[in-house]
């Protein structure tokens, strides 16, 4: 097991001038939001297409917004952990810091890092799934029915992306540019299961990154890494703020 960060890292660390991070379900754990692909996660007990697709949406579209509700609801209640506050305290350090998420919970930003780019959408927008436009009224999370759009009257559903749909254009061109210039790209909290952001690390290696990852189980990215932190984000954030403070 390794809870340390190498010397080599901490160098690597402390001349960087770009550092980019990918995040995870994994880093929002420990503000009681179950992660995907955990034994306990949210797909052990869900089905993704059911819930999570397009043809899920369209077959019933009051159960995926029911359990959307739900799950809009635990955010709400959810504070960002020391993770999210250790990134956010970080981006003072270097010229340029990014985080890319694969989280829709906003916690990053609500720890408040400035420069995040949400990758798989925000789970509290809503937008139009005829139109696409966004819906901003408030929505009542009790209230079963699905709300309308005032626009085109099609039906209202999360601002996330879900299975087999593409990711947001501005986003992942974000992405690929902080993975392509970053001296340092930290991977937390993620399986590493889904594309693209599972690419994000190898395009970031092969423009010369130097890679790290922090999770309490290595991950299918974990063979890539220079450095694998074997720890909870909660652990192993603080101790790279630490080294290089
Ligand atoms: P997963 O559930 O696939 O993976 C969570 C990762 O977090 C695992 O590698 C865990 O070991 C790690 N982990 C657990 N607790 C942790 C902690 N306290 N600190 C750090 N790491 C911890 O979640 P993602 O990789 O985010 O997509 O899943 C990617 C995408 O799959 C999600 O964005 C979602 C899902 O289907 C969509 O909904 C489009």
């Amino acid at each position: 097991m390794n809870t340390t960060l190498s010397e080599i890292a901490v160098s690597h660390l402390k001349n960087a001038i770009s550092v980019a991070v990918l995040t995870g379900a994994g880093i929002s754990a420990e503000s009681g939001i179950k992660t995907f692909r955990d034994p306990d996660g949210l797909w052990s007990k869900f089905d993704p297409i059911e819930l999570a697709s397009i043809n899920g949406f369209m077959s019933n579209p009051e159960l995926v917004w029911g359990w959307y509700r739900h799950r809009v609801e635990i955010v709400e209640s959810a504070k960002p952990n020391l993770g999210h506050i250790t990134l956010s305290e970080m981006e003072d350090l270097f010229e340029d810091f990014s985080i890319t998420t694969q989280n829709v919970d906003g916690l990053h930003q609500r720890a408040g890092s400035l420069k995040v780019f949400e990758l798989h959408g925000s789970i509290v927008k809503n937008k139009c799934f005829s139109c696409n436009r966004p819906y901003e009224e408030e929505v009542n999370l009790v209230e079963k029915k699905l709300p309308l759009c005032k626009t085109c009257g099609g039906k209202i559903r999360p601002a996330v992306v879900w299975f087999g749909e593409m990711l947001p254009r501005k986003e992942i061109e974000l992405a690929v540019n902080a993975a392509t210039n970053s001296d340092v790209y930290i991977t937390i909290g993620t399986s590493g299961e889904v594309y693209p952001a599972a690419n994000l690390p190898a395009i970031a290696k092969a423009n010369g990154a130097y890679l790290i990852e922090v999770n309490p189980k290595a991950s299918a990215l974990t063979s890539q890494m220079d450095c694998f932190i074997e720890a909870k984000a909660s652990e192993g954030l603080p101790m790279i703020l630490n080294a290089i403070k």
